[in-house]
Order: C-alpha cells, then structure tokens, then sequence
C-alpha cells in the first residue's frame, strides 16, 4: 500500500470516528501550491504535487465547537481546477471519492497518463469535464456512464486510433457533451489524423433483442426470459434484476462470433414482482444499448384491511385490497349491494392496491350492522365482513334490526361459498 492509499485510509477512519464524537475537526488545510475556498480548490502554481491534490486535516481537537462536519468540507467542494502538474501522471479511484459534490473538474496541461476505472463513481454531480492537453492515449465511456454529462473536453489529446476512442466519435456526431464543437485527433503509426476521419472496421454499438415484449405470467409460475447482444466487438450481456422478490438464475451463452445471449429464469414468480421493469443492458468498448420489459403479476384479490367505522370528516369503514388484475369491489348491508353515492370516490390505487373508505355522511342506528366487502376479480373473489355501530337505536326498533341481520348474515354465507369454489377451481 502506497503512503498515499494510507492517507486515505486513515482519512477514512477519521470520518467515521468524527460521527462519533461530534465534531472535533473544524478546519481542513489546503494542500501546497493550492487556493482554496469553501467551494473551489484551485491549483495553478506550477509542479505543485505528484498526487491529487487532497485537503488535510488540522487537528483543533483543543475543543472548538464551530464549523460542519468533515463529510460536509467535502461535499462543498465544487470545482477543482489542476493546472501544468507535471508529476501528476494517475487519477485513482481514492483520489475522488469524498469530493462527493464535486461539479467541475479540470485537470490540464499536466501528464495525465492513465484513469482508472472507477475515478468518477461517487461523483454523480460531475457535469464539466476538462482533461485538455495531456498525455492520455486512450479513455473509456464507462467512466462518464452515470454522469449527466454537459461538456467533457479533449482538446490537445492525441489518441491512439482505435476502436477503444471508436465512442468519442460516436459523440462527436451525436453532438454530445459538447464534442462536435472539438477539433481531436488521433495518431495512427506515425500519421496524427482527425479523429472524425477515422475509420475502423468492426467497431460498433451492439444490437440488442429480447424474447418478449412486456410479460403477464401468474404468480407462482416459472418463467425465462432470453436476450442476445450482437455485434462486434462481441459485447457483454446482462439483467439487472435488483430488488427482484422472485427467485432468478442467469445462463449465459455465445453463438460464435458475434452474439453473446443471456437467460434469466424466475422460479415461483412473486405478487411482489408485479409491475417490475426488467432491463437487459448489452455493452461492449463503445458504448451500451438497453431493452427493458415490464412484467405482470396475476393473482387473486385479498382483503388486508377492512375497520371498523372511525369517525372522520365523515365516518368510515377504511379498507385495503390488494389484487391483480385490479379487482371490483362491491359492498353489502342487511342482504342488498350499496349502491354509489356511500363508496368513495376517492379510491386510491398504487400499483395492485386499492385504498379508500366506505363513507357514510350522518349515520345514525339504521345504519348499524354487518358490512361486507366483496372483491373480485378474474382469479377469484373474497369477502370480509365488519360490524359497525353507530348509535344506539330507540327501544322499539330493535327488532326490525334483527331480522334484518339475519337477512345480511345469510347473504354472508352465501358469499362464503361462492368464494370456495372459486378457489377450488
Ligand atoms: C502553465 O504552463 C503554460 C505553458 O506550459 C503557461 O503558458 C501557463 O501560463 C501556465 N499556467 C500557470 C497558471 O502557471
Ligand atoms: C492562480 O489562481 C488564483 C486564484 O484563482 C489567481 O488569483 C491567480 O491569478 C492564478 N495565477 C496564475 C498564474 O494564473
Ligand atoms: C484552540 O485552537 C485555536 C486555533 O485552532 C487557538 O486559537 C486557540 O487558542 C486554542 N485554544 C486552546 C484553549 O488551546
Ligand atoms: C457546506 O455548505 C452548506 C450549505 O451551502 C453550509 O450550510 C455548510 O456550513 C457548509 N459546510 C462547511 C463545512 O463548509
Ligand atoms: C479547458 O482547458 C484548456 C487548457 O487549459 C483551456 O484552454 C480551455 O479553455 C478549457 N476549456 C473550457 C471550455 O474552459
Ligand atoms: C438469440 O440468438 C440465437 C442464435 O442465433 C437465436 O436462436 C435466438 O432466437 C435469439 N434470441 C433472441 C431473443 O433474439
Ligand atoms: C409495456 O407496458 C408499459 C407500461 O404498462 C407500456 O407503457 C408499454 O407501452 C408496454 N410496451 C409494449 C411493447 O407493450
Ligand atoms: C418451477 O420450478 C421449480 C424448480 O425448478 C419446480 O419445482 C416447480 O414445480 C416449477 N413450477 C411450475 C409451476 O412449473
Ligand atoms: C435459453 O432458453 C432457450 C429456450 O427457453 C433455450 O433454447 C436456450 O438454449 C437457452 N439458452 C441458454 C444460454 O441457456
Ligand atoms: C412460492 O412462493 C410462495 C410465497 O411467495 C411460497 O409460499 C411458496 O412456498 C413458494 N413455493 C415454492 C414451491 O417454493
Ligand atoms: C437505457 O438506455 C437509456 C438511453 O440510452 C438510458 O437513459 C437508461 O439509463 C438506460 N437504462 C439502464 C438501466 O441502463
Ligand atoms: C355479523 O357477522 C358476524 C360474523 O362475521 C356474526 O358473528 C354476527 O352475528 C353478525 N352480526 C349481525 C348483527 O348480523
């Protein structure tokens, strides 16, 4: 391990014993050959450093209270501007990684030989690239992959021409990033040659195709979906299947030369799963093509949540449905479906869940009884009853009231069995 890798280790260590213990670190120094502000970090005094350069710790352990957290010093930064290092020669992946909020960053006239691959994975804010007029002879797409990119710069690079820079042409035609306004090159023996004149053979986007378009399987059923990524260079294919709830394997094969295909099999599909997007993503050296279906999920309705009246704006019965396709509800009182004006309209859907209220404007005790819910859709139906009491009714009346529950509580059982047979089936 390099001092430097320490360094950053040991930075590492201080971060998290920081959240610990409060702040006791207020003040970063800014390194050598450097001007800093809480947001720039500016570095043109000539061969200031070998290395990125890295704000340092001052220790004001004396007990200061001031001042943010060291995480925020960081994130503050926005823009770090490197200019004629001469001894910078690598960008490393733990040069960048607690820049976190890091917008600008130009790194020029230096000799900028090698990035590695990881050295802007934990800068999503990076917008404007600069890397002009160094020795690099080659850079990869797959750094810029997760950046929303507005300008990168290239000027006074001379690449070696190749299908590896094939992506960089790409964009210059696509006008992206702000390429097309570049003059770039690229060397080939000895011949330096516009870059947009380059030509090569072999070299390009892959193509993708997926088996299904979007799916409706059951749940509980085993389903496998298959993709080819074609082209040359041969690419590399995937699915990405986080935060899939279904039990999934990957097979992958090669049909010489040029398409590499991928088959992913969910086992006992999950309701869970139920409108997820899955995306096969073919990638080769330049550049990525994606396909994404949307699955769905069938199963059939359950009652989660069926309470008792509470009093509201106005009162009701709340009650949560889950099913797919999206069930119909219809409710029942003292034997006879209630009708429009009482079932809400406001009736949330999110994803297959139904949400609302049975509501009842000024209930008084002829509303008292057994409700029962039924929901249905074409895998089955279910039903749930709840009794709600709303005032207590005049003596007299009562035992109008009970005869009509009978009514309701043989309609019920009526459902019951309706229900069973669906499910036997
Ligand atoms: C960097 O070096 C170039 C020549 O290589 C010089 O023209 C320029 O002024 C220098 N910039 C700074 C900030 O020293
Ligand atoms: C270096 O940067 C500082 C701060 O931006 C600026 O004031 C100064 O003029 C620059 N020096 C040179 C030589 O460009
Ligand atoms: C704490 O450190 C600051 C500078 O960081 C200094 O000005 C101050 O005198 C120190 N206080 C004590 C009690 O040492
Ligand atoms: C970082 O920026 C925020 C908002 O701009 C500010 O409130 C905070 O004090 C800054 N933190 C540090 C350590 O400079
Ligand atoms: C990028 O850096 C180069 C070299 O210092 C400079 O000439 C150029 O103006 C910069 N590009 C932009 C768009 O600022
Ligand atoms: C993938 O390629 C193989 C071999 O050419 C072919 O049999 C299969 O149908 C292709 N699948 C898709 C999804 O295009
Ligand atoms: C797949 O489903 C999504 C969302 O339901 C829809 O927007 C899209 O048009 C469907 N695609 C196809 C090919 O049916
Ligand atoms: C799904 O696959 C599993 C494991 O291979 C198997 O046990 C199960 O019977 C299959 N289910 C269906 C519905 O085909
Ligand atoms: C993918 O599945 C298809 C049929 O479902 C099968 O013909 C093919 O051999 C499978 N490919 C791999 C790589 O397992
Ligand atoms: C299928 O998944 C359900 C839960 O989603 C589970 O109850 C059941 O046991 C699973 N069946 C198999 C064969 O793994
Ligand atoms: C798929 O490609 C589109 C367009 O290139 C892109 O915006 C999207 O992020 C890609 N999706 C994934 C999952 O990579
Ligand atoms: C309401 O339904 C429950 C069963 O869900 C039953 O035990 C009760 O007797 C019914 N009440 C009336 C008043 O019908």
């Amino acid at each position: 391990m390099d001092v430097r890798l320490c360094f950053v280790a040991l930075l590492r260590i201080l971060l998290f014993s920081s959240v610990f213990h409060g702040c006791v670190f207020s003040v970063l120094d800014c390194p050598p050959a450097c001007t800093c502000s809480s947001t720039d970090i500016h570095c043109n005094k000539s061969d200031g450093g070998n290395f990125f350069p890295l704000l340092a710790l001052q220790d004001s352990s004396n007990g200061s209270s001031g001042g943010g957290d060291i995480e925020d010093l960081f994130r503050n930064i926005t823009t770090i501007h490197i200019e004629n290092w001469t001894g910078l020669q690598i960008l490393k992946d733990v040069d960048m990684e607690l820049y976190t909020g890091l917008q600008r960053l130009t790194i020029t006239n230096c000799n900028l030989r090698t990035i590695q691959a990881r050295a802007f994975a934990q800068n999503p804010h990076l917008r404007y690239i600069n890397l002009s007029k160094n020795p690099l002879t080659t850079l990869s797409w797959q750094l810029f992959k997760n950046l929303q990119l507005v300008e990168l710069r290239l000027e006074g690079i001379v690449f070696s021409c190749g299908c590896e820079i094939r992506w960089i042409q790409l964009w210059q035609q696509r006008g992206e990033a702000g390429l097309h306004t570049q003059q770039l090159f690229c060397k080939t023996g000895a011949n330096k040659i516009r870059l947009r004149a380059m030509n090569i053979a072999h070299c390009d986007l892959p193509d993708i195709s997926v088996t299904h378009s979007n799916l409706t399987v059951m749940e509980g059923d085993n389903i496998t979906v298959s993709c080819n990524g074609s082209g040359s260079p041969l690419p590399d294919v995937d699915w990405t299947v986080k935060g899939l709830h279904s039990i999934n394997t990957h097979q992958s094969n090669v049909y010489w030369p040029n398409i590499h295909s991928i088959n992913l099999t969910l086992v006992n599909v999950s309701r869970d799963d139920n409108g997820f997007v899955l995306t096969c993503i073919s990638a080769n050296v330049v550049g990525m093509t994606n396909m994404s279906l949307q699955l769905a999920v069938q199963f059939p309705p359950v009652i989660i949540k069926l309470e008792e009246p509470e009093r509201r704006h106005h009162t009701c019965i709340e009650f949560t449905v889950r099913g797919f396709p999206h069930p119909t509800l219809q409710w029942f009182h003292k034997g006879r479906e209630i009708q429009a004006p009482y079932i809400h309209t406001e009736m949330e859907l999110y994803q297959d869940y139904l949400e609302g209220c049975l509501t009842f404007e000024n209930p008084t005790h002829h509303d008292n009884g057994n409700y029962t819910l039924v929901a249905t859709n074409s895998l089955g139906s279910v039903t749930k009853t709840v009794f709600g009491h709303f005032l207590e009714a005049p003596p007299f009346l009562e035992e109008d009231g009970i005869i009509e529950y009978g009514e309701c509580f043989f309609a019920n059982e009526h459902f019951q069995n309706h229900v069973s047979q669906q499910f036997k089936t």
